[in-house]
């Protein structure tokens, strides 16, 4: 199956009108950071998007109104990142942050990220993160969760050796799902030692607008960080 015949993962990619400062935004900004229209070979080598070359090398899967993205970006000047969103008002929310605090290292690609991350070379990232996934809680619908056979397939080969797969959520049921995916992958090390690694976010965490809310409503978050073999 070809990423254009997968299911859809999101649903309305518009929920509501941009206000004019954003439709601005998504029609001047965006074309100069967005890697729809860059050429595959300097997708292939993705350092190659930023000048200066960046120290480090993330990507983040659905970034929502890219906050985090935004705070990490802010915290780590030196560091590249590429975003990868489909909700056009969550993009629209990053390129205010980027404009308003003048970041130079974001990249955004626009669209579902299952049709950048085969674009992409191989041990081109430093890190990937996913950050409450979609949890997709009835059964029915757990194939169509983020983290599966093929995309941890694609995630492993993106990660250098000793690149790292961030993955957080607050749903105890996708949390069992992605290490049970994980281990049956056979390629990734799982760094927790004790239930203080994956209850306790990782060094400098900005939080993210979805964690908030979850917060706010009593569940609790869990961090899984997983590292490359090899
Ligand atoms: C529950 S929200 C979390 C947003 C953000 N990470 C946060 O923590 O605030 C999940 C996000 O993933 C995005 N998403 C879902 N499937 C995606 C895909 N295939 N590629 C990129 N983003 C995706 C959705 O549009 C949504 O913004």
């Amino acid at each position: 199956m070809t990423p254009d015949t997968h299911p859809r993962f999101f649903g309305r990619r518009k929920s509501r009108p941009l206000k004019p400062r954003q439709q601005r935004l998504l029609e001047e900004l965006l074309p100069h950071l967005s890697l729809r229209a860059v050429a595959e070979d300097a997708l292939g080598d993705p350092v190659r998007l930023f000048d200066p070359p960046p120290r480090r090398l993330v990507l983040e899967i659905g970034f929502g109104g890219g906050e985090h993205l935004a705070a990490r970006a802010a915290a780590h000047p030196d560091w590249g990142f590429i975003g990868a969103e489909p909700f056009v008002n969550g993009v629209a929310k990053l390129l205010s942050a980027i404009d308003e605090q003048g970041l130079r290292n974001i990249r955004v690609w626009d669209e579902d990220a299952r049709l950048l991350l085969p674009k992409l070379g191989d041990a081109t990232l430093d890190a990937v993160w996913l950050l409450y996934p979609d949890p997709w809680p009835k059964k029915r619908h757990h194939k169509r969760r983020f983290v599966n056979p093929e995309n941890l397939a694609q995630l492993h080969r993106l990660l250098k050796p000793g690149g790292e797969f961030l993955f957080a959520s607050d749903i105890a049921d996708y949390v069992r799902w992605t290490l049970a995916q994980v281990r049956a992958h056979g390629g990734f090390e799982w760094l927790a030692e004790r239930p203080a690694d994956w209850r306790t976010p990782p060094a400098g965490w900005p939080g993210t607008r979805y964690e908030a809310k979850a917060i706010r409503e009593g569940r609790i978050p869990t961090y899984l960080t997983f590292r490359k073999r090899g």
